[in-house]
């Protein structure tokens, strides 16, 4: 049997509509200044289609990547919390899109945490027997469940996509120890009632985001630490080994901070913070596919990566990269231009919640 899960295949999905952080400042008590020192955050993508569309394409990047018949794939898992519709799933959408008629396929919700829950699983499926070719996606439209008057909030999180194809291999290569947690005594510090207990006969047009942002950074600090400490000790590398760091981008202070404690120096920490914000399940499988493109992955490079989201769910991974670097097809598909400006698509937003906290008397 075959043990490992090799990534073949990597692509991205950006919006094109950007949204600056004076944009921002038009409509909410902010300023570029405050953002980008505090979060890093310059810009970020607003997408004018639904999260399925964003998935589609990176998935179809992926696939060129790795030259893959989309009918060989065997199991497709959409990490996102940004789902176009409760029922049918994102996965099942990307599989009639892409003609992937044998997979079976599935969304995960681990919030941000969410690709690097998918891959944990999915690279525990290959080294079974159970998968053998494995398609996962980080895909999210974050910018449609904001709250466009919270300012704490709203400036932190952008739009975009990305996915990984696995299949099983002799190499030693692909996830090699993954450890998955979730603190869920902190699962109301960052959450948004739209499930199925949510309310829609008393629905008065406000999706209540609730986001305490210090308690999310002590706790990821925290657990991010932990679940990397855990990799190290599983695998028996230490910082001398890390060829790379990719994190999940939350807060540029934060990945900073997870560069020490890994002591990768700066020219080897993956940072794209700055064009996307927080892609939440995305920005891991995003900043790979980048750092592939860029030749900031080498052949047999071993990768840290570790994230943290909504639950509050974490995580870390050694990532050995295979041999190699190059798209197999072209992997530069991307969305088709809209006609509204990332502004134009957000003020109605914006216009439509406030007026309906107003309704409410605040
Ligand atoms: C959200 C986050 C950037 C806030 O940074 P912070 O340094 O902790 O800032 P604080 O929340 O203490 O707010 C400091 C001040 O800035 C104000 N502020 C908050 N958002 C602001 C904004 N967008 N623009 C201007 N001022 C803002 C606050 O009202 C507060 O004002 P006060 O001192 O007068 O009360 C930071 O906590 C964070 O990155 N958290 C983790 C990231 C995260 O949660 N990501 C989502 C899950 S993956």
């Amino acid at each position: 049997m075959k043990k490992y899960a090799e990534i073949t295949g990597w692509g991205k999905c950006l919006p094109p509509a950007v949204l600056t952080n004076d944009d921002l400042a038009t409509f909410l008590d902010t300023s570029d200044e405050w953002i980008s020192s505090r979060t890093g955050i310059l810009e970020r993508r607003v997408s004018h289609l639904g999260t399925s569309e964003l998935a589609t394409i990176a998935a179809r990047n992926a696939l060129a990547a790795a030259d893959l018949d989309p009918k060989e794939l065997d199991l497709i898992i959409v990490g996102t919390c940004t789902p176009d519709e409760i029922i049918p799933n994102v996965a099942s959408a990307v599989q009639r899109n892409i003609g992937a008629t044998h997979a079976a396929s599935l969304d995960a919700n681990a919030a941000c945490s969410s690709f690097l829950y998918a891959m944990h699983f999915a690279t525990q499926a290959i080294k079974t027997g159970a998968h053998k070719k494995v398609l996962i996606i980080g895909a999210e439209r974050l910018t449609r469940i904001l709250d466009w008057t919270q300012r704490e909030s709203a400036v932190l999180f952008g739009d975009g996509a990305g996915a990984m194809v696995l299949e099983a291999s002799d190499n030693e290569v692909g996830l090699l120890s993954s450890h998955v947690t979730c603190d869920a005594d902190a699962r109301d510090v960052l959450s948004l009632d739209f499930g199925l207990s949510f309310d829609r006969f008393g629905f008065d047009g406000i999706m209540e985001f609730s986001f305490v942002g210090q308690e999310i950074f002590k706790r990821a600090v925290k657990g991010m630490s932990a679940s990397v400490e855990k990799v190290f000790a599983e695998t028996g590398l230490t910082t001398e080994d890390i060829d790379a760091l990719i994190p999940h981008q939350a807060n540029k202070r934060l990945i900073d901070f997870l560069a020490k404690l890994c002591k990768v120096p700066n020219e080897k920490t993956v940072i794209n913070i700055q064009k996307y914000g927080n892609t939440s399940s995305a920005t891991l499988p995003i900043a790979y596919a980048e750092a592939v493109e860029q030749g900031k992955i080498k052949p047999g490079d071993k990768i840290m990566s570790a994230v943290f989201g909504g639950g509050l769910t974490c995580g870390a991974g050694l990532i050995k990269w295979g041999d190699r670097v190059t798209p197999k097809q072209p992997n530069d598909r991307q969305l088709p231009a809209g006609d509204k400006s990332a502004l134009e698509l957000i003020l109605p937003l914006h216009e439509h919640t406030k007026k309906a906290w107003e309704q409410r008397g605040k």
